[in-house]
């Protein structure tokens, strides 16, 4: 049984008042989530204030990023011991922003999941294709070498251990989801990938959500998939009410 997850990614915004604020709010949302996890993944300053609004809820914490040292010359980056200390359990990964605005490529992804998991934190591991790369119909093709890239000598014998979080490029902030079809095509080969890398049965139990324009309208639909098993939300998760729905899908 993989236990649905919802996870808000507020990317760049919020101050920390106004991050407490939203936490207080999805924390009360959560309360009565008991088949499903809620996770959210404020920016770094306000992680340390958000960790104790969340103090008593049933709330994840995640940062957006993380190093794959513990401490060093590592100008810009924060490291997994820093964020496990501040009660911060998950890390998202390889998210297409980091990649196309900021030049990470599957080596430092997979350095990152390694790093996280060194020091006990459960990535959430981004992969998608771009708009020309599913138009060229070289899909499936970049998503294997993201995930066979980004999971070199990664051991996963818990599946606890790793969220994967499928999100196409052309589907993010755009508005554009990809179509249920296409977004169980996509989970199913991932899941199959995982099965001839992994265990069978550790395989079958990771967990792996869409991202990309999840919103109140959609998230349904998407999460009656047989291979959806969460959502990664951006814009909407800025939004209690919305996401609130999302929280709540049936
Ligand atoms: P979006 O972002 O929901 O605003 O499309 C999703 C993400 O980038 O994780």
């Amino acid at each position: 049984m993989r236990t649905p997850l919802i996870a808000g990614n507020w990317k760049m915004h919020m101050t920390v008042n106004e991050a407490v604020e939203l936490a207080g709010a999805v924390a009360r949302l959560s309360s009565d989530a008991r088949d499903r996890e809620v996770m959210i993944a404020p920016p770094y300053t306000a992680l340390f204030e958000v960790a104790r609004a969340l103090e008593g809820s049933n709330v994840l914490l995640s940062s957006q990023n993380v190093c794959w040292e513990e401490k060093g010359a590592f100008t810009g980056e924060i490291s997994p011991v820093m964020l496990k200390d501040i009660g911060c359990s998950m890390a998202i990964i390889g998210h297409s922003e980091r990649r196309h605005v900021f030049g990470e490529d599957n080596k430092m992804v997979n350095k990152r999941i390694l790093g996280a998991q060194k020091f006990g934190m459960v990535p959430v591991f981004c992969i998608g294709e771009t708009l020309d790369e599913r138009e060229a119909g070289h899909t499936f093709k970049v998503l294997e070498s993201q995930v066979r890239e980004g999971l070199v000598g990664v051991e996963i014998s818990d599946p606890a251990t790793i969220v994967v979080a499928y999100e196409p490029v052309w589907a993010i902030g755009t508005g554009k989801t990809a179509t249920v079809v296409q977004a169980q095509e996509v989970h199913a080969f991932v899941r199959e990938l995982l099965a001839g890398m992994y265990q069978k049965n550790v395989a079958s139990e990771i967990r792996i959500l869409y991202g990309g324009s999840v919103n109140p309208e959609n998230v349904d639909a998407l999460m009656s998939e047989e291979d959806v098993d969460g959502a990664l939300v951006g814009g909407a998760a800025l939004k209690p009410e919305l996401f609130d729905r999302i929280i709540h899908f049936q």
